[in-house]
């Protein structure tokens, strides 16, 4: 097992350019389950996240080509055996996005009842309602589910999607793509709105499916008998973006993030605008604007939301950007409340955090010193890489195959703004 080994304290300065979200590839790639024409998604990452769900499809029977220009081609002609057993699952939650679309184009699916995680519990109930309401048969047993269409397909229905922690962006994109394959009208309410749902709903449309209001809370979908391929391009990562542009904001330096969409990361902007971190956008680029290395950032909340709120995926960045600034941060998350195992890591680099439920209290320090880290999930990981580059002497961050599912090379790009990263191997 790899882990980056960083020696911090180096001002960045350069320019990166964003990546392919991850989130969207995932479920334009489960797309192509409902259509045996040829699917193309360009500017795709090259995530082990990815390369897990072309395996998934591959297993499903699907013929899967990967051009060195970030093209992937997938062709599902046939699904014989429309199951995803547990070895592909436990691997990565969003394999259970390939339940709708097996449904709909299969009229019978199989999936794995997926784990929790260090998230926490993470259900999959509004997945479920949801395809129930389209006349979805549900059972489980032996840690699957399995769901049958009625005879004659399956059929519209009204469905909300919404849970005591906001809407789900996966029931949405479960229900969405077995929506688009039923007879008559589907209602969803209450469908979440972030923006890796919009560009699912552009590819879907130009597959031929119906699909009004994507990215608003109600999403009306009038079913097509069948689909046929595309060509689409992924939006790229805001949560990759808004990384590089922490990495700027907390060393102090110039780092310019091209290819990005600003406009779908205005909360985390605003937050940044309220610390006092000078930063310029355009409308594909943001940059962060050189700091006097004595000149903090000023303490500042911030609460995890649903889309356009802050995004969890951003929260652990952000308690890293906070353990150095002026004042008390108080850092609520409300859609996995559980989503701290970072703070655990930040603390023996001598940052000052203290948990309530599911606030965390940060107290800015001075200075970070470098340690051993163990890394938890995703974007945890990335939050000990960013504490690593403002920690004084060495910080190694361990279990990097968590960041490897969807920051592509991070040191490499880190490396190139300046950074003192390299990778090695040989870890716990
Ligand atoms: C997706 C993203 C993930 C992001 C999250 C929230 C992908 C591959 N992953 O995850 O990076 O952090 O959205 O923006 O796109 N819930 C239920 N019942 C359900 C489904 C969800 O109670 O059936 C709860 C979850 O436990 C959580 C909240 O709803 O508290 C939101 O989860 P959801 O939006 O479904 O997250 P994912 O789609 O799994």
């Amino acid at each position: 097992m790899d882990i980056l080994i960083i020696e911090g304290g180096n001002r960045l300065e350069g320019t990166v350019r964003t990546k392919g979200a991850k989130n969207a590839v995932l479920s334009l790639l489960t797309a192509a389950i409902l259509t045996d024409d040829e699917v193309t998604v360009e500017n795709v990452p090259d995530l082990a996240d990815v390369r897990t769900m072309l395996g998934i499809l591959e297993k499903l029977g699907g013929d899967v080509v990967r051009a060195d220009d970030g093209r992937v081609s997938v062709r599902m002609t046939d699904i014989p055996d429309p199951v995803a057993p547990w070895d592909l699952v436990r691997k990565m939650r969003a394999s259970f996005e390939v339940f709708g679309p097996m449904l709909a184009r299969c009229g019978k699916a199989e999936v794995s009842y997926p784990g929790g995680c260090v998230l926490g519990l993470r259900p999959v109930d509004i997945h479920l309602k949801g395809l129930e309401a389209l006349g979805a048969k549900i059972t489980t047993s032996e840690g699957y589910v399995r769901a049958e269409a009625p005879a004659g397909g399956l059929r519209g229905g009204e469905v909300y999607l919404g849970t005591p922690f906001g809407s789900s962006v996966g029931a949405t994109r479960n229900v969405l793509m077995a929506a688009v394959l039923a007879r008559g009208t589907t209602v969803l309410q209450s469908a979440a709105c972030e923006p890796e749902i919009v560009d699912l709903a552009q590819c879907l449309i130009k597959m031929g499916a119906k699909i009004l209001g994507a990215g608003s809370p109600t999403i009306v979908v009038e079913g097509v008998a069948t689909l046929h391929g595309t060509n689409h391009a992924v939006i790229p990562d805001r949560i990759e973006a808004g990384t590089f542009v922490a990495a700027g904001a907390i060393t102090g330096g110039r780092v310019r993030v091209e290819g990005c969409r600003p406009d779908h990361l205005t909360s985390f902007l605003d937050a940044l605008h309220r610390a006092g971190a000078a930063v310029e956008r355009g409308p594909d680029w943001i940059e962060t604007q050189p700091r006097d290395p004595a000149e903090r950032l000023v303490a500042t909340d911030v609460t995890t939301q649903p889309y356009p709120g802050f995004p969890t995926d951003l929260q652990a960045q952000w308690i890293t950007l906070m353990t150095l600034a002026e004042g008390l941060s108080v850092v609520t998350e409300r859609i996995f409340a559980d989503r701290y195992m970072h703070l655990a890591e930040l603390l023996r680099l001598g940052a000052h955090i203290r948990r309530q439920g599911s606030t965390a209290i940060v107290e800015g320090t001075t200075a970070l010193s470098g340690a051993k880290l163990m890394a938890s999930d995703l974007r945890a990981s990335a939050a000990l890489v960013l504490a690593g580059l403002v920690s004084s002497g060495t910080t190694e961050v361990h279990r990097v195959y968590h960041i490897d599912r969807g920051y592509e090379r991070i040191e490499e790009r880190l490396a190139l703004l300046g950074a003192n990263i390299r990778r090695a191997s040989g870890s716990v």
